[in-house]
């Protein structure tokens, strides 16, 4: 009764942020760490929406176990088909079926009325279950939704088999008062409402997302939907890790239970934000750079005094990785990997030594290495896909009065091919000269730089995004030297579209 089920849709509604595409790898590996930071349910996908998601879906509803593994379908036979093709072989699969509700959806995107809608909930759902009993509906734009037709449909839902009712507040739009109210108005006055769980589902088009959801619980909520680092449509979905942190830190007020590793929520969120190259802005709640930096003196002194008198959490129960130097030049492979085990990080033997070699280069190039940049490295070598370009080497002439000129040699297997080009920039040069080699004509449609530490030495993390054929593939790469860091990133995105292409 106490508890508050999370519902994750980061590989869902997260998913459909716009720029953001996931492989299946990365689908994976991101559902894997959902399941270590322990929520309830994983949306994996909308199966019928392209062969990619019904794939991945697939894949993680046979490998990933634990969570209850969710697919999207709208309420109609050939979706709910689909979504149970892609979960048939879960330990505990749900069936997540919807239709809009509100009059102006009903009257301008599906032209049907409330009794066809009706009538399509209740066929829907019982379609749906006979495949599992675990069925989850939402009445998209719920918020909008007249509450006494809001009532019919939830009763009808729950009659027909519904087992979760899912409130969504599908563009933004409610106030966290009048949404408590409206979920309050549907846990009283639906007469079976005590046969299913209800949940609400929250976008943060005007802020209010984390809010909304939290007044949805005071009023009797039971599960919250949510994305980490709260991305999603637009302007994204509740931020998992902030209801989960809202829910245990005024635990005295809330007084609901969730069952949440917290250690593991800065993990997820790195994973997150390098997976889909959607930066997480620095003063973000819980996971920002600056969530837990102190900069007026006040504030420091206080904190060294004794931390609880300016932070309300701490950091190390949210795995958050501290920027302490750990390593240098002389230290061996025993001190890296227990570092790396005293972080949480279970490498295989072959990674172990990789990323051992990675240290080893970066030591020679960082006097000081930090525990961030060993997550940066064990990150960067645990991903790798299978590779057909290798980077070799960079040459690179530049100026402010010259025309940049990159000459890269790129290894296919134990051949090193070698080509050079001008560009705007060195970076332009760099990427030209590696599409001589690839030939894919890829089009660049993003470029981000960032510094993993402070320092002249610094790592620098570059991720680039680039179109192929419709698909936006992502790239990372790593290096003290940033050009040869986007060289790297672009390399990794030609290699994810080479390896689509090999599929
Ligand atoms: O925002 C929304 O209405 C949705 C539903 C499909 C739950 O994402
Ligand atoms: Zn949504």
């Amino acid at each position: 009764m106490n508890r508050v089920y999370i519902f994750d849709t980061t590989l869902r509604d997260g998913e459909q942020s716009p720029g953001v595409s996931l492989n299946i790898q990365e689908k994976l590996e991101i559902a894997g760490q959902l399941a270590k930071l322990g929520v309830d349910v994983i949306e994996a996908g909308f199966p019928i929406a392209s062969p990619g998601d019904f794939e991945a879906v697939a894949a993680i509803a046979q490998k990933i176990k634990g969570p209850t593994i969710a697919a999207l379908a709208r309420i109609n036979e050939k979706d709910i088909d689909r979504a149970w093709e892609a979960l048939r072989y879960a330990e505990k699969p749900r069936i997540h079926t919807f239709i809009a509700t509100s009059d102006i959806h009903m009257k301008y995107k599906l032209k049907k009325t409330r009794e066809q809608v009706l009538a399509a909930i209740d066929k829907g759902i019982r379609y749906a279950k006979q495949f599992t009993s675990d069925i989850e509906f939402s009445p998209e734009d719920g918020s909008r939704t007249d509450i006494d037709f809001m009532l019919k449909v939830v009763e009808t839902a729950i009659n027909a088999g519904a087992t979760v009712i899912n409130i969504p507040d599908t563009v933004g739009y409610a106030t966290p008062k009048e949404f408590g109210e409206f979920i309050r108005a549907i846990k009283t006055g639906v007469p079976n409402m005590d046969k299913a769980i209800l949940s609400v589902h929250c976008h943060n088009d005007l802020g209010m997302a984390v809010a909304n959801s939290l007044a949805a619980v005071e009023n009797g909520a039971e599960q919250i939907e949510c994305a980490v680092n709260g991305i999603g449509e637009r302007a994204g979905n509740t931020a998992l890790e902030e209801v989960v942190m809202a829910l245990l830190t005024r635990k005295d007020y809330y007084g609901r239970e969730v069952s949440i590793n917290t250690e593991e929520i800065y993990r997820t969120s790195r994973l997150v934000s390098s997976l889909t190259g959607m930066p997480v802005q620095y003063n973000k709640a819980i996971v920002g750079k600056n969530a837990f930096a102190h900069e007026s003196g006040i504030h420091q002194d206080g904190v060294l005094k004794e931390r609880t008198t300016y932070e309300i959490m701490d950091p190390a129960k949210l795995g958050i990785i501290q920027n302490n130097i750990v390593l240098g030049k002389h230290s061996g492979r025993h001190a890296f990997r227990q570092r790396l085990e005293e972080l949480g990080f279970e490498l295989t033997e072959e990674e172990l030594v990789k990323a051992f070699i990675r240290f080893k280069n970066l030591a020679d190039r960082k006097k000081e290495i930090t525990d961030k940049d060993l997550e940066a490295i064990v990150e960067d070598e645990t991903r790798a896909l299978p590779e057909k370009y290798v980077f070799d080497s960079l040459h690179l002439f530049s100026g402010s009065r010259v025309v940049p000129t990159a000459t890269i040699g790129l290894k296919i297997g134990d051949e090193v091919v070698e080509e050079a080009a001008c560009g705007d920039g060195p970076v332009d040069a760099v990427f030209k000269a590696i599409d001589k080699i690839s030939q894919l004509g890829v089009s660049l449609s993003y470029y981000n730089l960032n510094a993993i530490t402070g320092g002249k030495d610094a790592m620098g993390e570059v991720t680039v995004k680039v179109d192929f054929e419709g698909k936006t593939y992502l790239g990372r790469g790593l290096s003290t030297d940033i050009i040869e860091a986007s060289a790297k990133a672009y390399i990794n995105a030609i290699n994810k579209v080479e390896y689509e292409l090999s599929r």
